[in-house]
């Protein structure tokens, strides 16, 4: 089987190629990714040559075509990612995520290939933090951020795709994904790499926002169990019920790295900082019988504290760049 993913050389991207290589022997993969600041050739380093890495853009028509039409399966992580740079630039995320995933579309009806698209539980909104409900496959669309609403979009070209070109598509989406090979300017690597380098944990707000957290590698196996197993045309939610609040992810960290628990700041929040994201992931576990194996949360971020230490070559040149752009924009508040 040979398949193309998209942003194969950024976070999930990169851990899912890494997963195919070691548990599918029959897959040769191709990685199509444009390596902005997001993408990182060390993360695919010397994994053979069963992958051939693609400098290129998915929304260059002509490349995007060739490369579909020479797979069986395209998988579609390719995105601006970042809530917070589509706060203060918008226009990538409209082109990557709602052009790059039409230019897609278009190769894989003209050459009628299986494509799986991965998406994100923010495409949902937000829910208050005692409000009972989480989302489903059922609830409407309600996106905050010009990221989001870019997700939104794109999976909702899929499902047009779908059911006027009949494109057998399927779309996932998940919750906050952590684990090795995440860049720093997301909330749980940027606080292990501060506490390495001696700067206190930068708080959001008042802390109190609530994710999902998901072991990357547990979302991975979704997606295949979907590639495997999933209807086509349907939509599945991947979420490990992994409900945590940002002061107390900052407390393990810090626990964790042997630091005192209320060494952080609270920093400017994000505006529109949507509150609470919470998966039901009843139909993916009772259809297609996924289950998560991380045995916990807390399991899984000291493993990640330990792959950020043991890693620095691969984190230390985006650190600086990083860290000076939320200076830039973000300052300590006193509570
Ligand atoms: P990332 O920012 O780490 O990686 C994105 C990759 O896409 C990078 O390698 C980048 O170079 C590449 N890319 C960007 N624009 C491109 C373009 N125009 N053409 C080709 N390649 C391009 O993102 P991530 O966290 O790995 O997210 C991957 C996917 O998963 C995204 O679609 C995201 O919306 C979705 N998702 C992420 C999370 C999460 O917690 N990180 C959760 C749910 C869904
Ligand atoms: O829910 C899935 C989404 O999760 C994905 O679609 C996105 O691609 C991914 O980036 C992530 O979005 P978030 O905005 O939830 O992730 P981020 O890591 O930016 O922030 C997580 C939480 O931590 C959020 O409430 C904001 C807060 N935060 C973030 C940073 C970077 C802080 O309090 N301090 C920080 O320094």
């Amino acid at each position: 089987m040979r398949i193309l993913v998209t942003g194969g050389a950024g976070f999930i991207g990169s851990n899912f190629v890494h997963l195919t290589l070691s548990t599918r022997p029959d897959v040769a993969v191709t990685v199509l990714d444009a390596m902005t600041y997001a993408g990182s050739r060390a993360s695919l380093a010397a994994l053979g040559d069963r992958v051939t890495v693609v400098e290129g853009d998915i929304t260059d028509a002509d490349l995007v075509d060739r490369l579909v039409g020479e797979h069986d399966l395209v998988v579609h992580f390719a995105a601006e990612s970042h809530n917070d740079n589509s706060l203060s630039n918008p226009w990538p995320f409209v082109h990557t995520n709602v052009v790059g995933t039409y230019t897609l579309l278009e190769a894989a009806r003209r050459h009628d290939v299986r494509y799986h698209h991965i998406s994100t539980d923010e495409v949902y909104g937000d829910l208050e933090l005692d409000d009972p409900a989480r989302f489903t496959e059922a609830t409407p669309y309600n996106p905050s951020s010009p990221y989001s609403s870019t997700k939104g979009a794109s999976d909702l070209l899929v499902r047009a795709w779908v059911r006027s070109f009949g494109l057998k598509a399927t779309i996932s989406n998940c919750s906050n994904n952590y684990g090795p090979r995440q860049h720093v300017e997301k909330f749980i690597p940027r606080q292990i790499t501060n506490v390495i380098d001696d700067i206190r944990p930068k708080l959001y707000g008042d802390g109190l926002n609530v994710r999902d957290w998901i072991h990357v590698d547990d979302h991975n196996r979704a997606v295949w169990a979907i590639i495997d197993h999933g209807q086509i045309g349907e939509t599945y939610l991947i979420g490990a019920d992994g409900e945590a609040d940002n002061k107390t992810v900052v407390h393990d960290i810090l626990e964790l790295m042997g630091k005192d628990a209320g060494d952080f700041d609270h920093v400017t929040d994000r505006p529109g900082h949507d509150r609470r994201y919470a998966i039901d992931s009843t139909r993916l576990r009772t259809e297609l019988g996924w289950e998560p194996e991380y045995p916990s949360f807390r399991e899984g971020l000291a493993a990640t504290v330990e792959w950020y230490r043991a890693n620095e070559d691969w984190w230390r040149p985006m650190k600086e760049a990083t860290e000076s752009k939320y200076a830039a924009t973000q300052s300590i508040v006193q509570r």
